[in-house]
């Protein structure tokens, strides 16, 4: 059977310069740099001062665009994954779309919180598969500086901006490219982790701002525990269908939440924390945009090679979750010198 599989041909991201550094956030709230450090990982995150989403996104894409040497009219489609649209409609996509001058792609938003990147990557896969699309742009961008409470100190530590983008380009050869992916959904999550008023259910009023309903609420320990046991099951479902063994596996990508979720999630998968790419100590959560966030790092410092086995596994609000196979085929700038 020939199958045509999407393979990430460029990536890129922007994160803003301001730090918010747990020093910080120190003198805004009752917490301290130990318990930020020892409980999550993260000493400091960036935040966009001025703009929106798409801004960041647009930023994102046009790096992605440079690295790949190619006009913002060749993409066909722009699939934006974010909590934090910069309006509820129009998509942000669209928003996206007119600040590249991406004039002949169309596109739409994904939301589906801190597993928006893989539905959208997987969503924009099938674009590719089907032959109907030659170059899709996944963007993974969240402004959380809007939605975040700064007098909570249980959610206002853990949040950061950022975006980053992907190409998707149908594989020359199909042992390359993206080759599985499992996701999931459990609505029954739902209320340890969301933003209560501004849609349908709760439209805006003077009580729903009053009870500062416009931004995160989490239940910490609920999601901990759920998210434990979703990203690391997850994560060795991939490789068990895959027959990829610990050793197989060059890098773990996980989704950037808490670092003793990440290691609970490499210790299941039985790999070694060296294999294991997190940058949560600089940006903390940044929702959608921290897996493809890391894979645009580490390309860039040349750690991510071609031919490697790469798991991505993300778990976030809905809840939804899930592990994206990727072998990888974009040589990094080092392989390419
Ligand atoms: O990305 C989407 C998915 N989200 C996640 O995966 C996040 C999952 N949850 C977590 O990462 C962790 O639950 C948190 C980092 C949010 C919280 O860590 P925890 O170890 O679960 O702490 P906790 O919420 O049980 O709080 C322990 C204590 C509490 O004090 P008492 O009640 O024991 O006196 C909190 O009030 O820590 C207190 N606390 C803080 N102390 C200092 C909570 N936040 C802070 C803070 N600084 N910022």
């Amino acid at each position: 059977m020939n199958v045509r599989r999407a393979t990430i041909t460029a990536v890129g991201h922007y994160t803003p310069e301001k730090v918010l550094s747990n020093a910080d956030l120190e003198k805004m709230v009752d917490t301290n740099d130990e318990w930020i450090r020892t409980r999550t990982g993260i000493s400091e995150r960036r935040i966009l001062e001025k703009g929106a989403t798409s801004d960041l996104a647009a930023k994102a894409v046009e790096k992605l665009l440079e690295r790949r040497g190619i006009d913002a009219t060749e993409i066909d489609l722009i699939i934006v994954a974010t909590v934090t649209p910069d309006m509820f409609f129009p998509a942000t996509a669209c928003i996206v779309q007119d600040k590249i001058g991406a004039t002949k792609a169309w596109g739409f938003d994904i939301s589906a919180a801190c597993s928006g990147f893989l539905f959208a990557l997987s969503t924009g896969a099938r674009f590719i598969e089907a032959g109907t699309h030659a170059k899709v742009v996944v963007v993974g961008a969240d402004k959380m500086s809007a939605i975040v409470d700064y007098t909570d100190r249980n959610t206002c530590v853990l949040f950061g901006d950022a975006a980053a983008a992907v190409l998707l380009e149908p594989s020359d050869d199909p042992a390359f490219g993206l080759i599985d992916q499992k996701l999931y959904t459990d609505g029954s999550g739902g209320p340890y982790l969301h933003m209560k008023a501004g849609g349908s259910l709760h439209p805006p009023t003077h009580e729903t701002i009053d009870k500062r309903m416009h931004f995160i609420y989490q239940d910490g320990k609920s999601v901990f525990k759920a998210a434990v046991v979703g990203m690391a099951d997850v994560a060795v479902e991939i490789m068990e269908r895959n027959n990829l063994k610990s050793e197989d596996v060059a890098w773990l990508v996980p989704h950037q939440a808490n670092l003793r979720i990440i290691d609970a999630t490499a210790q299941r998968m039985g790999i070694d924390p060296s294999q294991v790419m997190i940058n949560i100590s600089r940006f903390g959560n940044t929702t959608a945009a921290t897996i493809p966030l890391c894979l645009s790092e580490w390309w860039e410092n040349g750690k991510l090679k071609k031919g490697q086995n790469v798991v991505l596994a993300a778990f976030g609000a809905g809840y939804t979750w899930g592990a994206t196979y990727i072998k990888w085929s974009l040589p990094n700038p080092m392989e390419k010198a």
